[in-house]
């Protein structure tokens, strides 16, 4: 089979590379892919927002599944377009994909299901706003309706922060803004949760952990994911059955009284609180760094079952994983998330100790001429897998400083509540 990826992180290197291992596959096309991916794949460098030329490359090589990665092509209905067009993709449709694109719809569609959650305001304007932050219990949580790339997010302790996050929202910072949403402050752990639907039945995809924040001991400024662990210290046969009943059946079935069905990976982002599960947020996709932590874990051929999921028939697999943890740690550029140097090279990745157990998956990265250099905030993520986390780890870092790259950084203390010091 020909398989084309959308997508350019790690999270995307990831999917290729579980997917080159497959028997039944003869060509992975990344669209636009990263320095990693071309080891293993095709780069094709078209842009994710002109759907058509994605179209005509697919017809043209007659590529029989598209996968999609990020959740904007998904967000923005690249799933219909393709569809329309008899494509066949992997990934949730553009009402679906509400489910992360609209926070407010998420949030609508908890409260008629009585999904577990933060419990919520919705204001559409400034004014409006202002008032209701006047009533409000502090901390809060404000959030821009839209796609924010994970930045759209503010948590105020007191009001002269709410103003200051609710000015920054309706002024355009994260672009134009109808509708700003108003939270209850959850306190207790994170966890990412993942299925996988093929719009009729569902399987888990696994747990994870994420390290969202830059510094060590989880301080400092949002990012995409400095690294996480695999499986989630807190998941448990009680919880799992928690999450599935109370969050995960009522959102497939709200969807479905919408007339559509979710088929793809779904993340729910969960908060635990004394064994229960409360919805922060969902995305339609995998996480990053959650993809390239969960998928080495995965025993079962990752083409197989999208195939499965393309003929509804994902009930009749079984999907199996390796019991080993898995850990992975992310490499930065110097002052990500801010602002950092572009376009540096990176050397001695033929140092590398890569085998079954350790894996190199790159994310900003672009090959030059047979250079490898860095051109994104996050660059290179490194997973192990062992049968300890602190091992695991410790694999992880002896590669790193085999790496020569004096601009980069990474978290020390990736999966700290899982490793005693
Ligand atoms: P989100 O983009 O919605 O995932 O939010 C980013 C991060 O903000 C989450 O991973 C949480 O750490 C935090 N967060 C979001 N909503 C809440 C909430 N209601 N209570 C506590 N923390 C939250
Ligand atoms: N790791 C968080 C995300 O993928 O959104």
């Amino acid at each position: 089979m020909k398989i084309a990826i959308l997508g350019s992180g790690g999270r995307e290197h990831a999917i290729a590379f579980s997917l080159s291992k497959s028997k039944k596959i003869k060509k992975i096309y990344c669209i636009p892919g990263n320095a990693g991916t071309s080891q293993i794949a095709e780069n094709i460098s078209l842009n994710l927002d002109n759907f058509e030329k994605i179209y005509k490359y697919i017809y043209k090589e007659q590529i029989d599944l598209v996968v999609i990665g990020p959740e904007e092509p998904l967000v923005n209905g690249v799933v219909d377009y393709l569809e329309k067009k008899n494509i066949k993709v992997f990934g949730p449709n553009k009402i679906a994909s509400q489910l992360e694109g609209s926070k407010t719809f998420t949030k609508n569609l908890c409260k008629k299901y009585n999904i577990p959650t933060a419990a919520f305001g919705i204001c559409e304007n400034k004014k409006d706003s202002l008032k209701f932050i006047n009533d409000a219990k502090h901390p809060i949580v404000i959030k821009a309706d839209n796609l924010a790339a994970g930045k759209g997010v503010y948590i105020c302790k007191n009001k002269e922060e709410s103003y200051l996050a609710v000015n920054e929202i309706f002024d355009g910072k994260f672009g134009k803004a109808e509708k700003i949403l108003f939270e209850e402050f959850l306190t207790g752990e994170e966890m990412s949760y993942f299925i996988i639907s093929d719009g009729k039945s569902i399987k888990n995809f696994g747990t994870a952990q994420d390290h969202k924040r830059v510094n060590e001991g989880d301080t400092g400024k949002n990012t995409g994911g400095m690294g996480a662990y695999s499986p989630s210290r807190l998941i448990s046969n009680k919880l799992d059955d928690k999450i599935l009943n109370k969050i995960i059946k009522p959102t497939l079935k709200g969807l479905e009284e919408m007339g559509t069905s979710y088929k793809g990976f779904l993340y729910a982002g969960l908060m635990i609180m004394n064994d229960e599960p409360y919805l922060i947020e969902y995305n339609v996709r995998m996480g990053d760094p959650e993809c390239q932590t969960i998928l080495p874990r995965l025993n079962t051929d990752l083409l197989e079952i999208f195939i499965s999921c393309m003929h509804e028939k994902l009930n009749q697999i079984e999907i199996k994983w390796t019991s080993k943890k898995s850990l992975c740690v992310v490499l930065c550029s110097k002052g990500y998330p801010e602002e950092y140097e572009k376009n540096i090279e990176i050397t001695n990745f033929n140092k590398l100790n890569l085998n079954d157990y350790n894996f190199l998956f790159h994310a900003g990265t672009k090959l030059s001429e047979n250079k490898i250099f860095a051109i994104g905030g996050r660059v290179l993520n490194f997973t192990s897998l062992s049968d300890y986390f602190f091992e695991a780890r410790e694999n992880i870092h002896k590669n790193l400083q085999k790496l020569e790259w004096n601009k980069g950084f990474y978290r020390k203390d990736i999966a700290h509540k899982v490793i005693e010091k």
